[in-house]
């Protein structure tokens, strides 16, 4: 019987805030395939994701197929848009949110979890964010435009540059990218295109690099939409679940466990020879060149 046994690995995830995401989901995949979870959550909502999971509110979410529940070693504040000290600037270092808490950029994560656990198999960067997300690209302004690059696309980098060297030689990294990226989604605004056209560009560039500097591979899911936090905020997830459900070949929700059954192949030993890929993980809806439910087929009997 072939078996994904992750057993004596470890992962970091990095973008996990509730259970409702992909983060969540591979994370709990890869759980169960037996790797140890050290997991980055947001440094803003770190209080509240602690607070919900002690309170049990994740319980259901966290069942395991033999009825124990997924759990992680450590959880380390992060906030992916700094890389050192001295980038953060001072609005953020005295809010509220941030004030009692060190260490959340992504060097000083790595520093950490180096001196906590040594060493890391698997990588996974499940984040993204623009604070434009509601306005069209035409009307992003430059801020907003580059705060979407820096916290969707450049933190896979500076990820990768940092968390590299403690990295286990033929372990792997992963992120997760959407259609928008080649393809007009004129509804994800922001620069969010624009981030994810980067950030594939990105994992092509850096399996090369980080490959032969590092011996890691590199890819990403390009996945279908999900009612995540993330997606309810951009405004038209449900909109775009119904559009899949009506136009892809496999006319059904996509749940974040089809994802996460791809990511625990891609971030295993069996995608050894696989990197700088983009997986589509979306039903199929990729491959459509046209929109079946348009009113322009009504009258056609092939639909
Ligand atoms: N939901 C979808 O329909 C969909 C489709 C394709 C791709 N994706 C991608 O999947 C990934 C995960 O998103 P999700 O939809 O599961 O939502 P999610 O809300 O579960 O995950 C996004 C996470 O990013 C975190 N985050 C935001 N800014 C951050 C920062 N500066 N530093 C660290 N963390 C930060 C948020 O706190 C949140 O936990 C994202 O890259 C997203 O673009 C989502």
């Amino acid at each position: 019987m072939l078996n994904i046994d992750l057993k004596g690995k470890k992962a970091f995830v990095v973008g996990i805030g509730d259970d409702q995401g992909f983060g969540f989901s591979i994370a709990k995949t890869l759980f169960e395939a037996g790797c140890e979870i050290i997991i980055g959550t947001w440094a803003p909502i770190v209080k509240i994701f602690e607070t919900s999971w002690k309170n049990k509110k994740f319980d259901e979410s966290r069942k395991l197929k033999d009825g124990s529940l997924f759990d992680y070693i450590k959880l380390y504040p992060i906030d992916a848009s700094y890389d050192y000290p001295e980038d953060v600037p001072s609005d953020i270092k005295e809010n509220k949110r941030y004030k009692e808490l060190s260490g959340y950029t992504v060097s000083e994560v790595a520093k950490k979890i180096e001196k906590d656990f040594g060493k890391i198999d698997i990588l996974v960067h499940s984040l993204a964010n623009s604070p434009e997300v509601m306005k069209s690209l035409l009307e992003t302004s430059r801020k907003g435009y580059l705060a979407a690059q820096s916290a969707s696309a450049y933190s896979l980098i500076s990820l990768i540059h940092h968390f590299g060297p403690l990295m286990n030689k033929n372990s792997s990294a992963l992120a997760l990218t959407y259609e928008a990226s080649t393809k007009v989604v004129p509804q994800y605004g922001g620069g969010m295109s624009s981030a994810k056209a980067s950030l594939e560009s990105d994992i092509r560039t850096l399996a090369y690099e980080a490959g032969r500097k590092f011996k890691i591979r590199i890819n990403a899911i390009s996945a279908g939409p999900l009612k995540s936090r993330a997606a309810k905020a951009i405004g038209f997830i449900d909109d775009a679940i119904n559009y899949s459900k009506a136009n892809a070949p496999l006319q059904k929700d996509l749940a974040p466990e089809e994802v996460a059954n791809a990511a625990l192949f891609l971030l295993s030993d069996l995608a050894s020879a696989i990197t700088g890929e983009i997986l589509f993980v979306d039903n199929g809806l990729n491959i459509m060149g046209m929109a079946m439910d348009s009113k322009s087929f009504e009258k056609s009997e092939k639909n």
